[in-house]
């Protein structure tokens, strides 16, 4: 898996300012089908931003976006969902008076372009992944926030992605809760690649083979994940001292 398949994303020298805040700084990043990416870094180190500059929610200031060879710098986000890419939001962005149906059933017909009745078939498939395939008529707003996060994922697969974009998607979970969703997102990784922000360390753990760590807008760190965790710079970049002065006291 991985190295072999041909490369799906490739973004070279990302860059996003806000006025005078460099947000993402000169990120490069190459992803192909398989491989599961962690993305961690302390609150404002530019993840979410990074994220956007991949979904097309944000455009690039300087940089460039390739997807399956083909630059989308400057597509807009609904043409890169149909492009094959899809992000399941921070905070859940469903829409509340629909039903659970309504709902995955707009991204399989905007995202994925099926037809009407294949759109209802896969709508069906895509709720029995995630385990809402119970009460399809029930609106969104009725759900509390495990299953409203499982319908954000929902939303998301329906668009048939081949890059899924997961923003702290087990933020707010029991423990428990967190293996569900785990256990989700590694029925997800076959024939995509996968690009998740978290701030729950042992989620990405047990289904990340790879870790990436961005500070101050800049990656700091990529590589296989025990070798990332294990690099002591860590300790410096989350608590903001030189390592030495950690271990000294
Ligand atoms: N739309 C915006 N306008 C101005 N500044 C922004 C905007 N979005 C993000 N920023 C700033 O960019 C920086 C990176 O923010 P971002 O939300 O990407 O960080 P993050 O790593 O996702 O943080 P967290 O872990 O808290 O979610 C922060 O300084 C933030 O205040
Ligand atoms: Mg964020």
């Amino acid at each position: 898996m991985g190295a072999t398949e041909p490369v799906l994303l490739r973004v070279q020298g990302a860059t996003k300012t806000f006025g005078s805040i460099q947000a993402v700084d000169m990120v490069d990043l190459e992803l192909r089908i398989g491989e599961s990416v962690g993305l961690i870094g302390p609150n404002g180190a530019g993840k979410s931003t990074f994220l956007s500059l991949l979904s097309g929610d944000q455009q690039v200031s300087a940089g460039r976006v390739s997807f399956e060879g083909r630059d989308i710098s400057r597509v807009p986000a609904h043409a890169r969902v149909v492009a094959g890419i899809a992000r399941a939001a921070q905070i859940p962005q469903t829409f509340g008076r629909l039903s659970l149906r309504e709902n995955v059933l707009l991204p399989s017909l905007f995202g994925a372009r099926l037809p009407q009745r294949e759109a209802e078939d896969w709508c069906r498939e895509v709720l029995a992944m995630v385990g809402l395939d119970a009460r399809p008529d029930v609106p969104a707003g009725a759900l509390g926030l495990l299953d409203r996060k499982r319908l954000e994922l929902a939303k998301a697969v329906a668009a048939r992605p081949r890059l899924l974009l997961l923003d702290e998607i087990a933020a707010g979970l029991t423990e428990p809760e967190v293996e569900t969703i785990m256990a989700l997102v590694r029925r997800l990784q076959a024939g995509r690649a996968i690009v998740w922000v978290e701030h729950i360390p042992a989620a990405l753990r047990g289904t990340c083979e790879r870790l990436v760590v961005m500070d101050k807008g800049a990656k700091t760190h990529d590589g296989p994940f025990a070798e990332v965790w294990a690099d002591r710079s860590l300790q410096e970049i989350y608590m903001g001292v030189p390592d030495d002065d950690i271990s000294a006291h």
